[in-house]
This record gives C-alpha cells, sequence and structure tokens, in this order.
C-alpha cells in the first residue's frame, strides 16, 4: 500500500425493506465510525434487488429511504462516497468481463442461490445465478481491500476473492483480495424481541424495531416482547429471551438503570413489566430522533438528488481508473 494512502472500504445494501435496529447496530454504526480512517464506498444495490423483484414501482421510493436512513444513522456524504450502484455503469462492464472468469458449476453451488431456487421456483433468472458475479464486480471495480459485511455475505465475498486472484492470475496483476471487515470487536446481534433469532427485514415483524416505527409502535412491540414470572432462586442464571432483554437495555439504557434490573433479577424482585416499560422508554428515545430526521430528509429529494449525484461521481472516478487498467490488462485497447 502507498504511504499516507487511505485503505478503501466498500459495501453495499439491497432497497428491499426498512432498515431496522439489526441493521444499525450490527452494520450502520460501524459504516460511520470507518468513514473518518478509510475511503468509504458505499452503495445502494438497486441492480440487486432486480435479481428478486423485478417489479420497479416502488424501487424510488426504498432507494430514498435506505438512503435518508443512513444519513440519519451518521453516514456523512461529505465523507463516504454515498451511491446508487445503476449510477455507476463501469459496474455493468467489469460484471461482463467478471462473467467469463465464473464457472457455472461454482455458481450453482452457492447456497444463497439455492436459497433463492428454493423461494422463488419460478423465476430462476441468470442474474440470481450470477448475483455473487455483481457483487465482485461492486467490490472490485473500487479495488476494496475491506468489505464490512454480516456472516450471511461471506460465501459471496469468497467467489468476489477468487474472482480477483483468477483475473490476476490470467491478466496480470490489478485487484487486491478483499477481506470480510468489522471494526473492533464481533458483529452485534440483535435479539427479536420474541426470543427467537434476531431482527429482521422480512420475517417476524412484530418482533422486530425499525427505524420507521412511531413512538406507539415501539412501545407495543416492546411491551410484548417475550418474559416471564420471574427467577426464584437468587442469582439464577438467566433464560435466553430474558438475557435477550437485557442485551437490548445494554444498547439504549443507562448504566445504572442496567445495574438495578441487574441486582432485582439476583434478588428475585425483577418486574418485567417495568423493564420493559423502561426499554420501550428508551427505545423510543434512541429512535425518535433518527426516524425524524430519516423522515426530513427522505422528502427533500431535491437534497437527496445532489447527494447520489455527488457520491456517483466519486465512484465514476474510482471506477474509470480501475477500468483503464482492466482494460489494459485485458489487451482491449486497440
Ligand atoms: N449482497 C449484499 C447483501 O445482500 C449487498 C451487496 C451488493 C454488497 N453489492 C455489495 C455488499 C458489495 C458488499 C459489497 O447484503
Amino acid at each position: 500500500m502507498e504511504k499516507g494512502k487511505k485503505q478503501i472500504v466498500m459495501s453495499g445494501i439491497r432497497p428491499t425493506g426498512f432498515l431496522h435496529l439489526g441493521n444499525y447496530f450490527g452494520a450502520l454504526r460501524n459504516y460511520v465510525r470507518m468513514q473518518d480512517e478509510y475511503e468509504c464506498y458505499f452503495m445502494v444495490a438497486d441492480l440487486h434487488s432486480l435479481t428478486t423483484h423485478p417489479d420497479t414501482k416502488e424501487l424510488k421510493g426504498h432507494v430514498h429511504r435506505v438512503l435518508a436512513e443512513n444519513i440519519a444513522s451518521g453516514l456523512d456524504p461529505e465523507k463516504a462516497a454515498l451511491f446508487c450502484q445503476s449510477h455507476v455503469r463501469e459496474t455493468s462492464e467489469l460484471y461482463l468481463y467478471l462473467n467469463m472468469l465464473a464457472y457455472k458449476g461454482e455458481l450453482e453451488k452457492t447456497p444463497t442461490f439455492k436459497d433463492k431456487v428454493r423461494l422463488q421456483p419460478d423465476n430462476v433468472n441468470a442474474g440470481l445465478l450470477t448475483y455473487p458475479v455483481l457483487m465482485a464486480a461492486d467490490i472490485l471495480l473500487h479495488r476494496a481491500a475491506l468489505v464490512p459485511v454480516g456472516k450471511d455475505q461471506e460465501q459471496h465475498l469468497e467467489i468476489a476473492r477468487t474472482y480477483a486472484t483468477r483475473f490476476n492470475h490470467r491478466y496480470g496483476d490489478v485487484f487486491p483480495g478483499p477481506q470480510a471487515f468489522n471494526f473492533g470487536q464481533a458483529l452485534v446481534k440483535v435479539p427479536s424481541l420474541d426470543g427467537e433469532g434476531k431482527m429482521s427485514k422480512s420475517e417476524n415483524q412484530n418482533a422486530t424495531l425499525y427505524l420507521a416505527d412511531s413512538d406507539d409502535v415501539i412501545r407495543k412491540k416492546v411491551k410484548k416482547a417475550k418474559s416471564d414470572s420471574g427467577p426464584t432462586e437468587p442469582n439464577s442464571v438467566k433464560p435466553d429471551y430474558i438475557e435477550n432483554l437485557f442485551l437490548l437495555m445494554s444498547l439504549v439504557c443507562e448504566k445504572d438503570v442496567i445495574e438495578k434490573f441487574e441486582s432485582d433479577y439476583n434478588n428475585c424482585t425483577i418486574q418485567y413489566g417495568k423493564l420493559k416499560e423502561q426499554l420501550g422508554e428508551d427505545m423510543v428515545k434512541f429512535i425518535a430522533p433518527i426516524r425524524e430526521k430519516a423522515e426530513s430528509i427522505r422528502t427533500n429529494e431535491k437534497y437527496l438528488n445532489e447527494v447520489m449525484e455527488k457520491g456517483a461521481e466519486k465512484a465514476r472516478k474510482s471506477a474509470n481508473a480501475t477500468m483503464e487498467q482492466v482494460r489494459k490488462h485485458m489487451g482491449l485497447v486497440y
């Protein structure tokens, strides 16, 4: 790496749903920290969403929402390049070249492909098969070294690394091998309120807190969170779903509040009604300002267009520099 040059970070988020607390603590909060130390490219993956959502009626609204929620959560368009995938046409060119290095058998074995085939047997399109090729193009286009992604994307990242190596081997060194990357310790997995799994974009919506939820909805969802009648023995081990409530508290409540409930738990005087009331209020305090900010950004189309254009310009500049190298190394310069 050249001295003084920042390492390049790239990631994408599909515009297929509302952002929730899991996205915030699992991903977004890390992006916000990265933008000060790295050269960051954060993209709304609208093209990827076409593989599963061919109907584009709602796409614009979703793209605007995701951008607004990202900015409201602390991403700064002056620091990171915030852009939309389809605004960087060079992606499609690199995608095409990488397709020649991608083998059908390999792609068919990808677990996410198999899942999608099961989920949408009537629309097993080639875009679905080559989803990881497009993702590799997104990453390699900026010669990114670091890719902050969740566990579910690690296989895709490995495929991107394979194509980088294959390209370099066949045509000469252009691409660094991108690595999964997360700031600090392990990612926070935000448990869902029903004690089953994590918060999710599409499943168990009543047990997931969205950044767009109203104060009342937040209070209601937290109130319904799974609990029981409390421990009968001092210093008992907490069941999972109670452990989850404490974990959620650790994200948004003051330390002394948590300590009080811990000690109530340990001496068997805990009242889960009170705990959930407190958690609900602290969740409202945490989410409401983000929701309000996101809402004012989301409805300001002029501002959003400026952000997307500025981000795309930065992304295109980096993409162009890479594509010049790619064409030259491939011998496509006549
Ligand atoms: N496939 C990713 C997801 O579903 C989104 C994505 C698209 C992405 N392109 C990317 C992530 C490039 C990291 C880098 O979450």
